[in-house]
């Protein structure tokens, strides 16, 4: 039985799609329609109360396990998730007791879990008696991380790292801001900070469409980190460009921003649509073309390529904490297959002299440096033209030995950290 829609009865929802049916994050909030009648405020509060709560879910999780005797039968799953939202609300929102806990009661008369509803008060009533110093004694980089990511983590960056990394990735991101013309002119409007790297930065978010500017166009959303590959391929003014994998065109924005004459592919109709609605909110053209960029070719050979692969987005926890617990190895591996596919025919699209930036938003290096080593080991026809500090903003921690952009979460982590991208940039023998 399900009664009043609130914002703790969606965050619910929302936890039942990604865990129990394995919906992303992102496709669950699309179009959900219990959010749509939320008001604003709720709205939001929903959408916090679902990501903390993945954020923190190996952390809330061990609490539970901690507070019950035994594990809660199989058909109760929904009692565990109304105390993953109430220990969220309790130890990491600020949410005062009576309210986490009532709310959480209500939750389970609502869901007919009339049985349980002792057992949530209980267990929530103590979790805020004892949750505080025991979730300040816990290992929370540790436990908010799946082995799979937090071992070749430590393997790549090494575990002080890694543990910079998720502590940054336990908080909500900033809103990041990409501006047409003079970002400097936009910053005092937007109450926004100008980063070293050209990006704007409002450290509170805010509802984006009622920001002054975003109806004329003047600027996009788009992750500091993520606007970054563009400005590798350096002046594009005149210059064809395909921005394969374009969909939902932030990159494809910067590009026509920057006068390029651009064709964005996308194998997606209905994302390459959402490329459209932005390109004209924005007063920008490009040619937008629905195709598999593996079989796509140019009619004559391009100047460059920005290939932004499709990931397993291990980059982009901050926002999307439901990858952390919904992939796994096996997803790397596959992707892996496929960006080396991409980039081979990146590599037919460009002229000689041509550049290609391959970029992903992982921190895998199967996907990234490993992927671009091996290629070039394999004998495709181009060469790595290293990328220097000046060209991101002075930030010499962004660029790797080899000369690629290594971007991590814990990058500005006093700002709020940054999206974790990998870039090269490959010239065309
Ligand atoms: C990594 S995102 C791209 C983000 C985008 N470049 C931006 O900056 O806004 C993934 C996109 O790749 C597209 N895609 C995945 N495989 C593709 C393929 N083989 N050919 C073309 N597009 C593909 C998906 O449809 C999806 O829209």
């Amino acid at each position: 039985m399900r009664m009043r829609v609130t914002a703790r009865s969606v965050a619910l929802e929302i936890l039942e799609s990604v865990l129990d049916r394995s919906r992303p994050l992102d496709d669950t909030l699309d179009g959900h329609a219990g959010l749509g009648q939320l008001e604003d405020r709720d709205r939001a509060f929903a959408r916090v109360l679902a990501a903390t709560t993945l954020r923190r879910l190996g952390q809330i999780d061990a609490l539970i396990t901690g507070f019950m005797e035994k594990p809660l039968p199989p058909k109760a799953r929904g009692v565990k998730h109304i105390l993953r939202l109430g220990l969220a609300q309790l130890l990491f929102l600020g949410t005062p007791a009576h309210a986490a806990v009532d709310t959480a009661v209500d939750l389970a008369k609502d869901r007919d879990y009339t049985a349980h509803k002792k057992f949530v008060n209980a267990v929530l009533r103590r979790a805020d008696r004892e949750g505080p110093a025991l979730a300040a004694a816990q290992d929370a980089a540790r436990l908010n991380l799946p082995d799979w990511l937090w071992h070749p983590w430590c393997a790549a960056f090494g575990e002080e790292t890694v543990r910079q990394i998720a502590t940054v990735q336990a908080f909500e991101p900033p809103l990041d801001i990409s501006v047409a013309g003079d970002p400097a002119a936009w910053a005092e409007p937007l109450e926004a900070e100008l980063l070293p790297t050209g990006s704007l930065r409002r450290p509170g978010g805010g509802a984006v469409r009622s920001l002054p500017g975003f109806d004329e166009g003047a600027w996009w959303v788009q992750d500091a980190a993520a606007a970054l590959p563009v400005r590798l391929l350096g002046d594009v003014t005149g210059r064809t460009v395909a921005d394969l994998c374009a969909a939902p065109g932030g990159k494809t924005l910067q590009l026509a921003a920057a006068g390029a004459k651009v064709t964005a592919i996308d194998r997606s109709a209905k994302r390459l649509e959402r490329v459209a609605a932005n390109l004209a909110r924005c007063h920008f053209e490009a040619e937008l073309v629905a195709a598999d960029a593996q079989a796509w070719r140019p009619e004559t050979p391009l100047d460059a390529v920005l290939l932004d692969a499709p990931c397993s987005a291990t980059g982009t926890l901050r926002r999307h904490p439901d990858i952390a617990w919904l992939k796994h190895p096996g997803d790397v591996a596959k992707l892996a297959d496929l960006q080396r596919r991409l980039l081979a025919a990146a590599t037919e699209m460009v002229r000689p002299g041509g550049m290609i930036v391959y970029c992903v938003c992982s921190l895998q290096p199967e996907e990234g440096a490993a992927l671009v080593d091996q290629a070039l080991a394999d004998g495709l026809p181009l060469q790595r033209r290293p990328i220097a500090a000046e060209e991101v903003g002075g930030l010499a921690e962004l660029i790797s030995e080899a000369g690629d952009l290594r971007t991590l979460p814990c990058h500005l982590a006093d700002k709020g950290g940054m999206d974790g991208f990998y870039a090269a940039r490959l010239v065309r023998r």
